[in-house]
């Protein structure tokens, strides 16, 4: 089979960075994710797209979904220049889900299972690398040197949208619009739950599984 395309669902704070990073490095594939690529283009100019805000960043520090418009053409351009993927925080409502059957076909899709309390330690405890994005976690996924990212050396920083009340309308908007979605899918081909209160290298075995159940 040529390069496998690999759909990661789950609520935020599921591990969806964390292990579409291992996937993508294990498997050869492009890690594309629609949160990361708008936060490197917050201040894009979105006012011809006769949006409500004219860049995402209101949108995204305040937890709601940016609009279609914007995200589908993140996808379809990314999609379009990778060979095989791993596509993270898309789809993200009904609409997006449509959208993209015309883009690309899917062989395997991971939903990422964790409870809501659990989602929230999580998110307000996680740190990022400013320079290579790498996730971290104050008590779960300490770096060796607090602050420091063991990879590359740069600074640890806090998400804006990972405060506690961004947190919660984030839950409450993926229980509103993402829910559905995972539904749609849910008899799909290849589709397959995983138990992401594990630890993450227990995450990242039963999805190692799950995809080799797929792709050979
Ligand atoms: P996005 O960046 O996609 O955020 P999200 O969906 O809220 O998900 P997160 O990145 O917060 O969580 P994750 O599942 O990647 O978890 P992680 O691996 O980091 O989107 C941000 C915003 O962009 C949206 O709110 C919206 O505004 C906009 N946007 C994006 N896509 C859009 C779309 N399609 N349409 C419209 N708008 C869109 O892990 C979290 C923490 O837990 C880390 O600290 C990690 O170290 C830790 N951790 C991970 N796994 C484990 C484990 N097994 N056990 C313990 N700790 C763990
Ligand atoms: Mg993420
Ligand atoms: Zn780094």
């Amino acid at each position: 089979m040529s390069a496998p395309h690999i759909l990661i669902l789950g609520p935020p704070g599921a591990g969806k960075g964390t292990q579409s990073a291992t996937i993508a490095e294990t498997y050869g594939v492009a890690h594309v994710t629609t949160g990361d690529a708008l936060r490197a283009n917050k201040d894009m100019d979105i006012s011809d797209m006769d949006t409500e805000y004219d860049t995402p960043r209101e949108y995204m520090e305040a937890g709601d979904l940016v609009p279609d418009a914007v995200v589908n053409a993140i996808v379809e351009e990314a999609l379009s220049s990778a060979d095989g993927y791993v596509l993270d925080g898309y789809p993200r409502n009904l609409d997006q889900a449509e959208e993209l059957e015309d883009m690309t076909t899917l062989d395997v899709i991971l939903s990422l299972e964790v409870g809501r309390d659990e989602l929230i330690d999580r998110l307000t405890g996680r740190r990022v690398c400013s320079e290579c994005g790498t996730n971290y976690h104050v008590e779960f996924n300490q770096p060796e040197e607090s602050g420091v990212c063991d990879e590359c050396g740069g600074e640890l920083i806090q998400r804006e949208d990972d405060t506690r009340e961004s947190v919660e309308n984030r839950l409450d908007v993926f229980a509103e619009n993402t829910e559905p979605v995972i539904a749609h899918y849910d008899d799909h081909p290849g589709f397959e739950p995983i138990d992401g209160e594990q630890s993450p290298d227990g995450v990242w075995q039963d999805i190692n599984t799950a995809i080799k159940r797929h792709v050979e």
